[in-house]
């Protein structure tokens, strides 16, 4: 008799703040929604990150729904993926505090999106700082294998494998230490009217990110103006001078799900109007119906509920036997 194999566990998260761009869905949402199926799939909406930076309460409810709207509409599916609100499920803080006291203050003083988001704050909030350790309870809690995430991540899937590793050796072997995967292509899609820089949800300057709800004006606009350089020839390049033009070949592979030779092939003595044409037309045709069914989603906000209902007593199933098991091991007194 064979032994069956445990099916591999990922876990992902996402803040209900600012709207998601093409940056979001290239290098994390396609690859959730590619795995489902043949992994095990937790897919978080994570507003107790939302909030290490101040967020007004209705809108932070309202972008909770209509993540959750979008997430689904871009094809997580609630039937095959866990897909959740992090605040409905306790054991997120509650871990959090435990791995708070296994962690050094040194290890979050270095993580650089700190050191990037604490620039940006008029006052800093201690929140912020705890950021990556509530990251690594979020992972931990579901012996999680693999964490999809774009390559901006990685640091924090770093310290929560040296969160784990350090538990662990303190207290015995509790947690799974996960890997971080990351795409290749479309770990790090850049600003259209700026491609040294991420395309990110805070650079709200109109042609910077084409936002997953766009339309079509707002997409011609963006490409339209979207820089490219002085060279002629359409192919993909590693030189900083073309990162324009990389990054706009690096977004129509990854809609077309082309190779690159058959994308440069497809361009060959053709110019950046004709590029920047088909682009429009492939961004455009793509978004169309996960717009459509986004507008859908968010007419029924009871459905959503629902499903968020359903979604969290699933996590809770597994997030709260291993937080017991967590409180235990630290000598925590079980309650009679
Ligand atoms: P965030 O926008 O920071 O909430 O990120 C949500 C997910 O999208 C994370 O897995 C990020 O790594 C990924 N992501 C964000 N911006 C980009 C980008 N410009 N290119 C690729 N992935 C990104
Ligand atoms: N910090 C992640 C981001 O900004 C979001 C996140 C929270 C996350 N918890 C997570 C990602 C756990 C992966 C796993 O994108």
């Amino acid at each position: 008799m064979t032994v069956p194999t445990k099916k591999t566990r990922v876990f992902s998260g996402i803040q209900p703040s600012g709207a998601l761009h093409i940056g979001n869905y290239l290098g994390a949402i396609q690859q959730w929604v590619a795995g489902q199926g043949q992994k095990t799939n937790f897919i978080c909406v994570v507003d107790l990150h939302a909030i290490t930076v101040p967020q007004e309460p209705a809108a932070l409810r309202q972008q909770t729904r209509e993540l959750t709207a979008l997430l689904i509409a871009c094809g997580i599916d609630p039937q095959q993926t866990t897909l959740f609100v992090q605040s409905h499920v306790r054991a997120h803080a509650e871990c959090c505090w435990i791995l708070n006291c296994v962690t050094p203050l040194g290890w979050l003083e270095r993580m650089t999106q700190y050191k990037q988001k604490a620039q940006k704050q008029e006052s800093v909030l201690v929140g912020l700082l705890d950021y990556p350790i509530l990251q690594a309870a979020d992972i931990l809690l579901y012996d999680t294998d693999e964490v999809p995430i774009g390559e901006d991540q990685k640091q924090h899937v770093e310290l929560t494998r040296d969160i784990a590793q350090r538990f662990n050796y303190q207290f015995g072997e509790t947690f799974v230490v996960p890997k971080p995967v990351i795409r290749e292509s479309g770990a790090r899609i850049m600003g259209l009217n700026d491609p040294t820089a991420k395309m990110s949800k805070s650079d709200t300057v109109r042609g910077h990110a084409i936002r997953i709800t766009d339309g079509p004006d707002e997409i011609k606009y963006a490409i339209k103006r979207a820089v490219t350089d002085a060279h002629s020839q359409i192919s993909f390049s590693s030189d900083p001078e073309r990162a324009g033009v990389n990054n706009l070949l690096q977004i129509y592979q990854l809609f077309t799900g082309k190779t690159r030779p058959e994308i440069e092939a497809h361009f060959a003595g053709k110019g950046y109007g004709a590029l920047k044409g088909d682009l429009m037309d492939v961004i455009t045709e793509s978004l169309r119906p996960i717009r459509e069914r986004y507008q859908h989603l968010l007419a029924d906000p009871a459905e959503l509920d629902r499903l968020l209902a359903i979604g969290a007593e699933q996590a809770r199933a597994v997030a709260e036997p291993k937080c017991r098991e967590v409180l235990e091991r630290v000598g925590f007194l079980r309650p009679s």
